[in-house]
């Protein structure tokens, strides 16, 4: 037993004496931030845990053997001290919550020393990602990390204890499932017990939620781990957390409602604020005619105009031949804008939205709007007058305005426009920090023509229920069925997404039929699912939240890997564990896996 250690408790935590607690004798405990040496006369030393820091002053007047042993203390040791609170008197500290008092230590103990720190353990470390992934316990004890994670623990508090309140069942579903075709790509995870076969690591609760409602719970959720076998960006990883509701006898009314308590209360935990509800909501179509894409930020305008039949013929070949072809040309206004654009920074906004992964359009055309109402730039000379009064009527154009379009298929367009829009929105500062935009999007298509495989394919999967009023055209025209199918968007990120599901095996014989599968086919995808079914399904319908993406958005993160406490790197490696491995020959055959390539290694 140390000295102090396992005979002292501590008597609070780093953050929390003040002046009223002048002539106690405390115990601290925590990790060394720094030390200040004043020679003979003392020393200084910062000592932090989760909660805060307190300054310690170790001096031969007080302690000769404290004093000593400060002089070995290094950033980032782990000690314990035992000491009396002391006023700092006209030396405090505003900028420390404990700045009113320092602890004069009698005792110190090291519980462990540390050595010298692959890079300092400060808000800004200065080290860059890989480094601080390698050793994520010490970047995960850096202010802004701590900070993060108490969010995060916030919001799964908030988010038990509102659901639980509204009668919800947390229930667990199995993380080793059948492998079913479709959606995102699975992990594979091979059977020991049962020569080559597989499980797949479920890439959401959902079939196992439709049955906990044919089961009878009405209300389920679960702070869930799913698993999707896709590449990770910046805000999507292959491994994340998904707060996962199902509900029976519902309508969308029902699942919006519950959905925004869950967002006012969450909010209210971590923001002390409330957002307004009911959230607005915008029809898919909409959103996409407007603004290009189904997950709009809305926090500021830049809409968007369709004037493919404005220009229509209308003499500018590339217009008219976008048009011919089936294309579609998009306008937007962008107010005042005339001035603030030069022609290098609309050079900047082409290259910007040509990049593949960016937009892929082939080019932006533009006109400035004079005081006179008179076009300048790329597309005064080849539209003809009247198209132009046209274009400036449809977008609402006033003179010092800059107008910006871009012609290409309708899905370059759209992904073109919608990137434009943000970047133009970034350079003007349009974007209000601490704001928060929700928005549901409503009315999704049900179904996505697929040109790979020369047939429909769920937009969301094939339980989601068409709109009644649709319903009609599922075997006349399917690409125009509306599902019941919604996703919550804030600030432009879409961070739930959901739908009612068909409980009526009538209908999803019709849609499995427009999705090209015939009954065998479903059968062998979803036979346990359409077996259930037969059992008395409730009308029933659910919705899933991405928690990663909550907390990015309420800690201001940049990235999805800040806010996940051990997360992987972009190409899907653990730098610190260094998964994936390779495995011995024997543990592959073990699993009927025949060895034929030479691993490689994740980190490159
Ligand atoms: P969906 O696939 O839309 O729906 O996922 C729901 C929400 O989860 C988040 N999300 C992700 N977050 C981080 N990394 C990823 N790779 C990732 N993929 C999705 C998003 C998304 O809105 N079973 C359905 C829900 C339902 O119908 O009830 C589902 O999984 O915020």
């Amino acid at each position: 037993m140390g000295t102090i250690f396992g005979k002292h408790a501590r008597s609070g935590d780093c953050g929390s004496l003040r002046a009223a607690d002048v002539d106690r004798e405390v115990t601290l405990m925590g990790w060394v931030t720094r030390r200040r040496d004043l020679g003979k006369a003392g020393q200084f030393v910062v000592l932090r845990d989760r909660e805060g820091e307190t300054q310690l002053f170790l001096s031969p007047d007080v302690s000769a053997e404290a004093f000593a042993l400060g002089g070995t203390l290094h950033a980032e040791d782990c000690v314990a001290v035992r000491g009396r609170v002391v006023d700092r008197g006209d030396n405090r500290n505003a900028d420390m919550d404990t700045g009113e008092i320092e602890v004069h230590v009698a005792e110190v103990e090291v519980l462990s020393r540390c050595q010298t720190p692959p890079f300092p353990v400060r808000d800004d470390p200065g080290a860059g990602e890989p480094l601080r992934l390698k050793h994520r316990y010490l970047d995960l004890r850096r202010g802004p990390m701590q900070r993060t994670f108490r969010v995060r623990s916030q919001v799964a508090a908030a988010v038990r204890q509102t659901l639980t309140a509204g009668g919800f069942m947390e229930v667990e579903t199995p993380m080793l499932i059948k492998y079913t075709p479709g959606g995102a790509r699975n992990f594979l995870v091979p059977s020991r017990l049962h020569d080559g076969r597989f499980y797949a690591l479920a890439e959401s609760p959902q079939i196992f939620k439709q049955l906990l409602m044919v089961a009878g719970f009405d209300r389920y959720f679960q702070i869930v781990k799913c698993f999707r076998d896709e590449n990770p960006r910046q805000d999507r990883q292959a491994e994340f957390t998904q707060i996962d509701v199902e509900m029976s006898f519902v309508t969308p009314e029902d699942i919006y409602r519950e959905v925004e308590s869950m967002m006012v209360a969450v909010w209210e935990a971590v923001t002390g604020e409330r957002p307004e509800t009911p959230f607005p909501r915008m029809a898919w179509h909409t959103a996409m005619e407007r603004y290009g894409t189904d997950k709009p930020d809305l926090r500021f305008g830049l809409e968007q105009v369709d004037i493919t039949e404005t220009v229509r013929g209308c003499g500018f070949r590339i217009f008219d031949a976008v048009a011919e072809s089936g294309g579609l040309i998009k306008a937007m206004r962008v107010p005042g804008g005339a001035d603030k654009f030069s022609r290098k920074k609309l050079d900047g906004l082409t290259a910007h939205v040509q990049r593949e992964e960016v937009g892929g359009a082939k080019g932006v055309a533009f006109a400035k709007v004079g005081p006179d109402g008179a076009w300048t730039g790329a597309l005064a000379k080849p539209l003809p007058d009247e198209t132009k009064a046209k274009i400036a009527e449809a977008a609402g154009l006033a003179p010092g305005d800059l107008l910006l379009a871009i012609a290409d298929q309708p899905t370059v367009t759209h992904k073109s426009m919608d990137a434009l829009r943000r970047e133009v929105a970034a350079q003007l500062d349009l974007v209000v920090a601490g704001t928060w935009n929700f928005t549901w999007i409503t009315d999704f298509p049900l179904l996505e023509w697929s040109e790979e495989a020369g047939q429909f394919t769920s937009s969301h999967h094939p339980f989601t229920m068409p709109k009644s009023e649709d319903m009609d055209l599922l075997e006349s025209d399917p690409g125009k069925v509306r599902a019941l199918a919604y996703d919550l968007v804030l600030n432009g990120n879409e961070i739930a997404g959901g739908s009612i599901r068909i409980h009526d095996a009538a209908i999803q014989a019709r849609v499995l039929k427009a999705l090209g599968l015939s009954e065998e086919e479903a059968r062998a995808k979803f036979g346990f699912l359409m077996d259930a079914f037969q059992y008395g399904p409730p009308p029933h319908g659910g919705i899933a939240a991405g928690l990663d993406r909550l907390v990015m958005l309420l800690t201001g993160a940049e990235s999805i890997r800040d806010v996940i406490a051990f997360p992987k790197t972009i190409n899907g490696a653990d730098l610190m564990t260094g998964a994936p491995d390779p495995v011995a020959p024997d543990q592959l055959a073990e699993l009927h896996i025949a060895s034929t390539t030479e691993p490689t290694d994740p980190a490159v």
